[in-house]
């Protein structure tokens, strides 16, 4: 069996980002697991704002095609997205959005998030940690087709939540963590 492949992606750009710093947190997590992982800021995929009008002069842009691409080379993806008035960030809906208009030669619309198992975390300095952020995030993901694993985090109080070692420090945001990777790593194993 090859190595098993796991891209994380933070939604925010932000220095010094919450979830940037719990996506590196999992990241090193799944690692220990086993798995090969890629860590990626979407700082390197700029997108315009979804305009079909854009896409049917243009095409799709490149960057939305490379992500896709960088989707389809690992078996399962795990997005640590920001709570923006109770919902996803504009970047994280956005890049859904242009990656769901991706069609590659000898696939359908959208494989992409069908074939492969979706993991979803969030951090906040709030008590809730993001917790409609990802609800929002695992409808946005369904509606795609993707298996979204139920074990997710959401990071309350996230500039509180590391030790000086820069671990998580509570025991309910580490069994959170434990759980969602165990469990990525369980069901992208079953969909390789
Ligand atoms: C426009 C905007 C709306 C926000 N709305 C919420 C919210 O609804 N719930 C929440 O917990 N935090 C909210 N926040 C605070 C963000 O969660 C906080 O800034 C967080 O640190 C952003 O993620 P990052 O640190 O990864 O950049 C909001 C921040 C901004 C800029």
């Amino acid at each position: 069996m090859p190595a098993l492949k796991i891209l994380v992606i933070p939604g925010s750009l932000r220095t010094g980002s919450h979830n940037a710093r719990l996506a590196a947190t999992a990241a090193y997590q799944f690692a220990q697991a086993g798995a090969d992982v890629t860590r990626i800021s979407l700082g390197d995929f700029p997108l315009p704002i979804y305009d079909g009008d854009l896409q049917a002069k243009s095409g799709v842009p490149k960057n939305a095609i490379n992500l896709k691409r960088m989707m389809s080379a690992h078996h399962g993806v795990l997005i640590v997205t920001p709570e923006y008035n109770s919902s996803v960030p504009a970047l994280v809906k956005n890049t859904i959005d242009w990656v769901t208009r991706v069609q590659d030669t000898h696939e359908t619309r959208g494989q992409v998030f069908r074939e492969r198992p979706f993991a979803i975390a969030a951090a906040s300095e709030s008590r809730l940690g993001g917790t409609r952020s990802l609800a929002a995030l695992r409808l946005i993901l369904s509606s795609c087709h993707a298996t979204v694993i139920p074990s997710q985090l959401a990071l309350s109080f996230a500039a509180d939540a590391y030790d000086d070692m820069d671990r998580l420090k509570h025991p309910r945001d580490i069994e959170a963590l434990n759980a969602l990777v165990r469990q990525l790593i369980d069901v992208s194993q079953r969909m390789m």
